[in-house]
């Protein structure tokens, strides 16, 4: 059977200057991946609540020759995001890849008393952020027939967690916009796909072992990756390289999930 035609291939070969934004670039995972698009000589816009951070990881572009652009936005935030991403493609050009890291662990918690205001929060910056994000990105990708999206799951969208009821939901959630975003726009050149990193080294993980002392938390131990090792797998599914994967979700956790 050709090829052509072929509704599952989603990219078609062609020439085109990346351009990538990274939103939650501020962040541990954010950072590598951003850093890691520089070093393939992509220009690299960091979407982040946190100027501070979204400048920080500019200022490691810049030292070493790459070029971006830092911007404050709340991924909650629909109008903030669409007002971004034009300020990206007037600044940098047309955005080529999208990376949604931004995200937040929220309490850790048995579920009876696991605070509501906590569990909103965790679906709105971690959901309802992701699902903003493509929709402000996405009708630029498919007007132009060209476009790769991934979405920052976790093992969590593919297991339980004690403890963790909003973060938990909220990334098996992100993996399913991911396959719905993924058939929604195949075949029109784009694709999306998710990648599932077990625990990363850095403030997240940290945080989230803090406040499980005393055994709230339930779960196998997992082994520690470095924000690079997942950085590595995001870079991967977001070139056209990738192109024949759509709707994917790429667990990078050692193995950790196998049992
Ligand atoms: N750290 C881990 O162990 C781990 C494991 C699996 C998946 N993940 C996921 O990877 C992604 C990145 O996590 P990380 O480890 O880099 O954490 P991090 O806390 O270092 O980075 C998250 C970034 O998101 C930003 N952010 C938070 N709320 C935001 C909002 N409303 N709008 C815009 N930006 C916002 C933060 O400012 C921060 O820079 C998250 O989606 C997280 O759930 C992390």
């Amino acid at each position: 059977m050709p090829p052509q035609g072929d509704p599952a291939i989603a990219v078609p070969a062609m020439a085109v200057p990346a351009i990538a934004v990274v939103v939650g670039g501020g962040g541990d995972l954010g950072r590598a991946t951003a850093l890691r698009f520089a070093g393939k000589g992509i220009a690299v816009a960091l979407l982040d609540s946190s100027l501070e951070g979204a400048r920080r990881t500019l200022s490691e572009i810049e030292a070493t020759g790459g070029r971006g652009i830092a911007l404050a936005v709340d991924v909650t935030e629909a109008e903030a995001l669409a007002a971004a991403i034009d300020t990206v493609e007037g600044s940098l050009g047309a955005v080529t890849i999208l990376v949604n890291s931004a995200g937040i662990e929220g309490a850790v918690e048995p579920i009876v008393t696991y605070p509501e205001d906590a569990f909103d929060r965790v679906m709105a910056v971690n959901v309802k952020g992701v699902f903003l994000a493509m929709q402000a990105i996405l009708p630029h990708m498919i007007a132009r027939g060209h476009g790769s999206v991934v979405n920052v799951a976790s093992t969590s969208a593919i297991r339980g967690r004690g403890g963790l009821a909003g973060y938990v939901a909220s990334k098996h959630a992100v993996l399913g916009l991911t396959k719905v975003a993924a058939l929604d726009v195949g075949g029109r050149g784009v694709r999306v796909n998710a990648v599932l990193p077990g625990p990363i080294a850095g403030r997240m993980i940290e945080n989230i072992e803090r406040q499980s002392e005393g055994g709230v938390r339930r779960g196998n131990a997992a082994p520690v990756a470095r924000p690079e090792d997942v950085a590595t797998a995001i870079a991967f599914l977001a070139s056209d390289e990738a192109r024949h994967v759509n709707g994917a979700g790429l667990v990078v956790d050692g193995g950790s999930t196998l049992i």
